[in-house]
């Protein structure tokens, strides 16, 4: 074991532990501490035995066992926790020491965090840590943001750790300034939200209307994962399908009523503040929302009716329909995703690099599939793409897949079937490729009764017009302002 350590870690549970291991299994030498310390004893006597870690029992001693400069990654609850060992490492750190938060932390605490650490001489990171328990021991996405000079020293230890793709690129890279790693991780959780809620649809379909067992539908993901749709969501979900217990499909002994821990929320919010249509996410969590609501639901089922439609169609090829709507309503959502990364990228004044972002989502992490390497050839073509649709692949591949997606969504509705981000990707898609919507009633209708004005197709942009509609309003606009 080296004199000093490579690197501190603070936080001991599951991911801090799984963490520390995998670090130490690409040879670097760990310091482990947490605030209980007989944690500490367990973790050095257990797991952490013949390893090259080592365990600190006070934040003194944590500090003296590093190499400079120090290095120090929290893993503790996001939030207060944060705040408390910052401020508790302060006194002991040097110039140019570097704190790492590998939370799921808010990215405006991060963007503060940030700030504060500077204005004190030392370095801070905030880096999303994506994989669960199992990436953390074997290879996490690892999304890092913050003070830029802190990448050169953390990058051989973080890129070491992660995952790697087939040609053996890092799955972790410097995302940006501030909180922009954490930002990152947002939207991976929100497009994570998305992908789930857009797989439990087609399963729904699948049971409720098709009526498929679910060793058929066992065969449908297996069938699926071996192709564009391959991803760790769908491989995950196939095996979830042939999972029995007492010879019962487990899943279906399972409560349909959904948590969150807030993330996908997060993203959806700052999406509305930043008025960008994420339409998918935000579906996908008021979906968790409405599906939390389990007792007023049950009540509801016997109260209010809908159709009650016998599938009589051609299943494989409604399946087949089904694999494209997936399709498509995932390139959506991604679309969506970047689009939202892209608009924070402006408003903070970070340098966000878009295929690297597809490449650190590529492997390790929950939404990792085969799809981000296009993303990622996308962006490498034009690193200034408005819109992921409007890349030549994703265009071609959206068009082949919008008749099965659109027999999908019109089926579902017919019947009475939920498809919350299905149908609004599609809904998406018709309006973002509408060159006039309707939105001059719509000002029409604001002006009307607010004399909110409206510009006019005639005339240059920026002029802004009242219309006495009435004859009994006045000529006064109200003043304009815009969300
Ligand atoms: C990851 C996951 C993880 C997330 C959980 C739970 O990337 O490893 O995104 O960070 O916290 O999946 O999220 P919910 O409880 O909100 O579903």
């Amino acid at each position: 074991m080296k004199e000093k350590s490579d690197i501190g870690l603070v936080g001991l549970a599951v991911m801090g532990e799984n963490l520390i291991l995998n670090m130490a299994s690409k040879g670097y030498t760990v310091t482990a501490y947490n605030r209980s310390t007989e944690k500490v004893e367990k973790f050095i006597n257990g797991r952490a035995d013949g390893k090259s870690i080592r365990g600190a029992h006070s934040v003194e001693e944590l500090v003296e066992s590093l190499a400079k400069p120090r290095k120090i990654m929290l893993m503790v609850k996001a939030g207060q926790a944060v705040d408390d060992f910052i401020e508790q490492l302060i006194p002991h750190l040097d110039k140019g020491d570097i704190i790492i938060d590998g939370g799921n932390t808010h990215y405006p605490d991060t963007n503060r965090r940030t700030e504060y650490l500077e204005s004190k001489g030392l370095l801070f990171i905030g880096t999303g840590v994506s994989g669960g328990e199992e990436g953390a021991l074997t290879g996490p996405s690892i999304m890092p943001g913050g003070s830029p000079a802190a990448w050169e020293h953390v990058k051989p230890i973080f890129q070491d750790i992660s995952a790697k793709v087939d040609d053996g690129s890092p799955c972790c890279d410097w995302v940006g300034e501030q909180g922009a790693g954490h930002f990152v991780k947002m939207v991976h959780n929100g497009i994570e939200y998305g992908d789930m809620q857009l797989i439990c649809e087609a399963y729904q379909l699948m049971k409720d209307l098709l009526g498929m067992s679910h060793d058929e539908m066992h065969e449908v993901f297996a069938e699926w994962n071996e192709g564009e749709l391959n991803s760790y969501l769908v491989e995950i979900t196939r095996d979830i399908l042939a999972y029995k217990e007492d010879g019962e499909p487990l899943v279906e002994k399972i409560l349909d009523k959904a948590g969150q821990k807030g993330t996908g929320k997060w993203t959806g919010i700052i999406a509305l503040d930043m008025g960008i249509p994420l339409t998918l996410i935000g579906e996908a969590v008021f979906a968790r929302c409405l599906s939390a609501q389990k007792d007023e639901r049950v009540e509801a089922s016997q109260v209010l009716s809908g159709p009650k439609v016998k599938f009589e169609g051609d299943k494989k090829a409604f399946v087949d329909d089904l694999r494209q709507a997936l399709l498509a309503a995932k390139m959506i959502s991604y679309a969506q995703g970047y689009a939202l990364m892209r608009e924070a990228a402006r408003e903070f004044g970070w340098h966000l690099n878009y295929g690297g972002i597809a490449l650190m989502w590529r492997g390790g992490c929950i939404i990792r599939s085969g799809f981000l390497d296009n993303i990622k050839q996308a962006f490498d073509k034009n690193g200034d793409l408005k819109n992921l649709l409007l890349d030549d692949y994703f265009k071609g591949k959206i068009e082949a897949a919008q008749d099965g997606w659109r027999r999908i969504a019109a089926t579902a509705i017919s019947s009475g079937i939920p498809t919350p981000t299905i149908t609004s990707a599609l809904n998406y898609f018709d309006g973002y490729r509408c060159a006039r919507l309707p939105a001059n009633l719509l000002q029409a209708q604001r002006d009307y009764f607010g004399a909110h004005t409206y510009e006019r197709v005639d005339k240059p942009r920026g002029e802004h017009f009242h219309t006495n509609w009435t004859g009994r309003g006045g000529d006064t606009a109200s003043s304009t302002y815009n969300v």
